[in-house]
């Protein structure tokens, strides 16, 4: 069994503003695979930034971040591990208006799937899994929120990645989209092994992780789990 964590912070510190506001304070993390994990906390806490510093999206300074073993460091090896191992998923669903469903995911595959061929194939195969079958030539503004956080999803799952970061990703959905998003991203840790990051306002999402980390003034103020990994094989 792999008892490295996937992905780990030592040390971050990211200040904004010539230092005047400090959004991550010496914050140190370890992931395991295959954990979900939530992250709360009051708004302005620094849970996007942690998420952003997680996967290269913003640097540390100063600070440190592996992921599974080997520190990352500068924006091209950041951009390929992203493109191949990472999944992301937004609350406003970043998805590109002017691209059909289908195409949105595509789009994702372009760098890392050489065939068209094997691209549509797995489109087609993560329409089938999300239950948008029927949408995948129409557009996201034709599509209601839970359908597009859904397309979201797939986009972010179209690589196979080992690690999906989801920043309030209900945060635009009424109750019942929610329910499902949610629904599919337990699913995916539980039965696809796929580490799953959700930061929520939403204490009945947070309550459905084996992991609840808390934040406040940019640090990690509590850290619970609940339910410890058992790996298949492994004795309780
Ligand atoms: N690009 C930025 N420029 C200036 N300030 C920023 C930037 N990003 C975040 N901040 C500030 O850093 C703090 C933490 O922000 P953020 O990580 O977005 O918090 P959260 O996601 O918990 O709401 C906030 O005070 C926010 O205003
Ligand atoms: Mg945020």
């Amino acid at each position: 069994m792999d008892t490295s964590p996937l992905t780990e912070l030592r040390h971050c510190h990211r200040t904004y503003d010539r230092g005047r506001i400090v959004a991550l304070n010496d914050v140190s993390l370890k992931i395991g695979h295959g954990e979900l994990v939530s992250i709360t906390g009051p708004s302005g806490c620094g849970k996007s930034t942690l998420l952003d510093i997680m996967c290269g999206l913003e640097e540390p300074k100063p600070g440190e971040v592996f992921f599974d073993g080997h520190r990352i460091q500068g924006r091209s090896a950041w951009a390929r591990l992203r493109a191949a191992r990472i999944g992301f998923v937004f609350q406003t669903f970043h998805l590109i208006p002017s691209l059909s469903v289908a195409e949105n995911i595509e789009l994702a595959m372009l760098t890392q799937t050489r065939t068209q061929r094997a691209r549509r194939a797995r489109v087609a195969e993560l329409l089938e899994v999300l239950g948008l079958g029927l949408r995948a030539a129409q557009f996201p503004l034709e599509l209601s929120g839970g359908e597009r956080q859904r397309v979201a999803i797939a986009r972010a799952l179209a690589n196979r990645p080992g690690l999906v970061i989801a920043d309030e990703p209900t945060g635009s959905l009424d109750s019942k989209s929610s329910a499902q998003i949610v629904d599919l991203l337990e699913g995916l840790q539980r039965q696809e092994g796929i580490t799953v990051v959700i930061v929520t306002h939403d204490p009945n999402i947070a309550a459905r992780c084996d992991r609840r980390i808390n934040m406040c003034d940019g640090q990690i103020v509590s850290d619970l789990t609940t339910a410890p990994l058992r790996p298949e094989g492994a004795t309780p």
